[in-house]
């Protein structure tokens, strides 16, 4: 099984760990597939602008590297866009994972979105309407 630099890197040195004490929205997330769990801590401003991201990853180094990788591509960007954000994208900012590592990225991406759902909840708004999840 090979990983790329950039997997290694993001995995000795993740970015953006730890939580937000006032967050706007928390999402937690487990894999089915290991038990493994993460946890995605948003900053959303005024004009729904991811200000600040944290998270807490029980996990395995791909699933440490993808919620690296996922926090930097989403922090200042939109609540819209950060919507948009796949696993698929974040395998490739990663320059790659090993197919049977792909599961593992799936966490991010899940958590995010549990976090962005967390945080319309907590405007008072229905995520499913707005996602089509809940
Ligand atoms: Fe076990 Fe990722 S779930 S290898
Ligand atoms: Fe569980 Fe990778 S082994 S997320």
């Amino acid at each position: 099984m090979e990983y790329s630099d950039k997997v290694f890197d993001h995995f000795t040195n993740p970015r953006n760990v730890g939580e937000i004490a006032d967050a706007s929205g928390v999402g937690e997330v487990g894999n089915a597939k290991c038990g493994d769990i993460m946890k995605i801590y948003l900053k959303i401003s005024d004009d729904g602008i991811i200000e600040d991201v944290k998270f807490k990853t029980f996990g395995c180094g791909a699933a440490i590297a993808t919620s690296s990788m996922a926090t930097e591509m989403v922090k200042g960007k939109s609540i819209e866009e950060a919507l948009k954000l796949t696993n698929q994208a974040v395998a490739e900012a990663l320059d790659g994972l090993p197919p049977v590592k792909m599961h593992c990225s799936v966490l991010a991406e899940e958590a995010l979105r549990s976090a962005i759902a967390d945080y319309y909840r907590k405007q008072g708004k229905d995520p499913e309407a707005i996602m089509g999840c809940s």
